[in-house]
Formats: C-alpha cells, sequence, structure tokens
C-alpha cells in the first residue's frame, strides 16, 4: 500500500476537531476505502479545545496559516476558517501550490468559487466542498453524480437548520419568533449574531451552489432573492396550520422557459409533502428530475461529526483521484467548465407562485368586495378565502386568501393597490405558496 497521504487542515475548532477524530476513529474503514491511509500532519490553530477527543501527538501545530499552506509534503488542505478574506487567499494559495483543497465553506463557493475552480481546473487540482451544502448530508454527490443522467427541472430544500428550528418551535409551542431565537441561540443552534441564518443568506450560499450544479450554470450569488424568516409571526403559522399548510423556509430553484428561479423565502407547503414533515434542525432535499422522478434526501445539516462525515467522504475522493487525470475527474460544478451555460436567472418579479396573503380589515361593508376587485383587476385568481370571525372587543378582521399561480410583479400591483384602501389597517402579508415541494 502507498504511505498515507498528508493533509494540513486550517482551523481546528469543532468541525476541525470531529474531522481529525473521524480520521482518526475510522482510520481502518477509510484507508480500506481510499486505497491507502489520510492523515492529519499539520494544523493551524490559535487555541486548542482541552476535551477534545482525537490524539494530536502527530500533529504538528502552528498559528501561521503559510506554515501549513506553503508546507511542500502536504498534498490536500483542509479549508474550515470560515468568512471569504482570507479563506479566499490560502484556497488560492494551496491550489497555487498545487495542493487539493477540501473545504466546507459556502460563502467562499458561492461568491469566489468560479474564480476558484478556474484556478484549481489549471493547476489540475481538485477543490471538493460537500460540507459546504447541508452538513452532512451527501447532496453534492447524489445531484453531481448520482443524477448524472437527468435534465434537472427543479430543486426545493430546507437548507437551514436553524430556520427550521425556528419555525417548527413557534408552531409546537405557538410562542414567538424572538424567544424562540433565544432559545436557539441557548440551545447552539443559532450564532450570538444570527444574521446569516434567519436573514436567508446561509441558504442564499447553498442554493447557488445547489443551482449550478443542477443546471451547469455559473455560480451567481449576487442574484438569489432572499427573505428570511424574522417576519414570520404565530398568527401565519396558526392559519397555516388551519388551511392544512406548514410554513417553512425554503431555497428554491428552477428552470422555467424564460430562465431560471433562485430564490429563499418562507413558504406554505401542503402538510401532505414530504418535506413539510421535515422538523428542527434537519435538512431534506427534494429534486424533480426528468429520468428518475421526484427524490428526496434528509440529513443533519450541521454539527461536528456529521459535517466531518462530508469532509472525511471528500477527502477519500481527492485521494482516490490523485493519480488520475485531471481531465478526467469530476467536474467541479458537475458539468465540464467549457459546458458551462449562461441561463438568465429570473429577478423575482417575473417569478410565478401562489400566495397566501393576509389583511386586516375595518368591518365595514363593501370592503371586502373592494380587495377581490384589485384581484379580479390584476388577474390574479382566488382558490380559499377566510374572512376571521370578529371578536367583542375588535371593529377589525382579518381576512386570509390563498391565490393560483400568478407572475410575482401582478401580486406586488394588487398589493400595492389594497395597501391604498381605506379601511385596510397595516400592511398586507405575503407568503409564497409551493404545491409541488
Ligand atoms: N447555520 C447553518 C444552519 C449550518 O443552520 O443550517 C451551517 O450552514
Amino acid at each position: 500500500m502507498l504511505a498515507p497521504v498528508k493533509v494540513g487542515i486550517l482551523g481546528l475548532g469543532t468541525v476541525g476537531g470531529g474531522t481529525v477524530h473521524v480520521l482518526q476513529h475510522n482510520a481502518e474503514e477509510i484507508s480500506r476505502r481510499a486505497g491507502r491511509g489520510i492523515v492529519v500532519t499539520h494544523a493551524c490553530a490559535k487555541v486548542l479545545n482541552k476535551n477534545h477527543p482525537y490524539s494530536t501527538d502527530q500533529i504538528l501545530l502552528t498559528e501561521q496559516l503559510t506554515d501549513v499552506v506553503n508546507n511542500p509534503e502536504i498534498e490536500i488542505i483542509i479549508e474550515l476558517l470560515g468568512g471569504t478574506t482570507i479563506a479566499r487567499e490560502m484556497t488560492l494559495q494551496a491550489i497555487a501550490n498545487g495542493k487539493h483543497v477540501v473545504t466546507a465553506n459556502k460563502a467562499l463557493i458561492a461568491k469566489h468559487g468560479n474564480e476558484i475552480f478556474a484556478a484549481a481546473q489549471a493547476k489540475g487540482v481538485t477543490v471538493a466542498f460537500e460540507a459546504a451544502v447541508c452538513g452532512g448530508m451527501p447532496i453534492i454527490k447524489a445531484i453531481r453524480e448520482g443524477l448524472a443522467a437527468n435534465k434537472i427541472d427543479w430543486i426545493a430544500g430546507i437548507i437551514n437548520g436553524t430556520s427550521n428550528f425556528i419555525l417548527t418551535e413557534m408552531r409546537e409551542k405557538g410562542s414567538n419568533f424572538v424567544d424562540v431565537l433565544a432559545e436557539a441561540q441557548v440551545l447552539g443552534y443559532a450564532e450570538r449574531d444570527p444574521t446569516f441564518d434567519i436573514e436567508g443568506i446561509d441558504a442564499a450560499h447553498k442554493l447557488t451552489i445547489l443551482a449550478s450544479i443542477a443546471f451547469g450554470i455559473p455560480l451567481q450569488f449576487d442574484k438569489v432573492y432572499m427573505e428570511g424568516i424574522t417576519k414570520i409571526t404565530s398568527e401565519d403559522i396558526q392559519y397555516a396550520e388551519e388551511l392544512g399548510y406548514k410554513i417553512k423556509h425554503l431555497g428554491l430553484t428552477k428552470r422555467t422557459k424564460n430562465g431560471i428561479e433562485l430564490r429563499v423565502h418562507p413558504t406554505f407547503i401542503p402538510n401532505k409533502r414530504l418535506l413539510s414533515k421535515v422538523e428542527g434542525v434537519m435538512n431534506a432535499v427534494m429534486v424533480e428530475s426528468d429520468a428518475l422522478g421526484q427524490s428526496l434526501y434528509y440529513g443533519a445539516g450541521a454539527g461536528a461529526l456529521p459535517t466531518a462525515s462530508s469532509i472525511v467522504a471528500d477527502l477519500v475522493d481527492v485521494t482516490r483521484t490523485l493519480t488520475t487525470d485531471p481531465g478526467n475527474r469530476v467536474p467541479h460544478l458537475a458539468f465540464q467548465p467549457n459546458a458551462l451555460v449562461d441561463l438568465p436567472i429570473l429577478p423575482i418579479e417575473e417569478i410565478e407562485t401562489s400566495y397566501y396573503i393576509r389583511l386586516s380589515v375595518l368591518d365595514k361593508l363593501g370592503v371586502l368586495a373592494k380587495v377581490t376587485n384589485i384581484f379580479s383587476e390584476n388577474s390574479i385568481s382566488i382558490e380559499a378565502i377566510i374572512q376571521k370571525e370578529i371578536s367583542s372587543s375588535s371593529d377589525h378582521v382579518s381576512v386570509v386568501i390563498i391565490t393560483h399561480q400568478v407572475l410575482e410583479k401582478r401580486m406586488i400591483q394588487a398589493i400595492q393597490a389594497i395597501e391604498k384602501l381605506q379601511g385596510l389597517i397595516g400592511h398586507v402579508t405575503r407568503i409564497r405558496l409551493e404545491r409541488c415541494a
């Protein structure tokens, strides 16, 4: 057997530690699969967690990233720095040094992947990123390789565990967003600064990558429409229940005759659909493709060992390909680099979907008629309309409307007109609704 492959790791925190642990704990199984051992010989870390369940005896520790990235003995670099500035610099430097890179950094790939893959291609090295999308769930491999025979029509996924946990808790306990977010922070599911998760940015990074490997298009993070879960109220969650839906934060990318839809936002999903049953911090991705039909992938989207599972799988893949001709390796974005196509990404006004609309109006003759007239003038077909009973302490009623599919720009016009009506209280709440997901 060949000598073990030497790996250098940038960042030995939770995920890095998990990776070293898995490599050591499953060393024999891994080398039986890879054809040779895989060992971390160098690590860059500032502080080491004292209670780590792995041995650092064989690992040379340093505080200088370049000690690892420029070390000629190392063949594969694991990049776990986070962020996009130093991570980009180190990744490009590792590539320039002829090293393969394994990364869990979704922001890095979504924003700089086109540049990084071009550099890797030119140098004949691989940049592997399974852990960047949905942590431990092998969704990149499933789509890029498992579905290689298929033309993919759409992907819909619950790809941010923190948002899914918050929405699940809000529904199960009837709690409000702010309280559940605080609980998620105590449990370690949400960061102290939760912006990336609750504003949809993390999901948009992942969706950018999924869309590229599904449709063979360049990575285009700046074109993703992004809405997070911060405006979801327990009232809407309760109405969703009554109407037979769940509200999920969904990443959705769809091939249409006019271009590609690329959007992340809260979404009504019918209770009977499998995605609606994915609860807590779990991730799930549904893919519709022409030969296979619908397929669903489910698993842990975060955590030390699940993420390490994907990183180590990438290390095994890279190790197996060390001796293959670079031209015969699995292309980074599933399609050969010269076969990527520049399909237009549709602006959100041009997407087509159904809607849940909630408004509060004074209980006066003719107000509801005016609202339905506006829908009709904008060619929006109403599927269901419910007026909630007026309570004795209030002079206004909530009206909930479910529409058929319509172009988003028509809905924008209708909402603008409704918000000018006398008798409307506050703003119109609008949540997109997907029946197929
Ligand atoms: N914070 C992410 C989530 C995991 O909640 O799904 C890492 O992307």
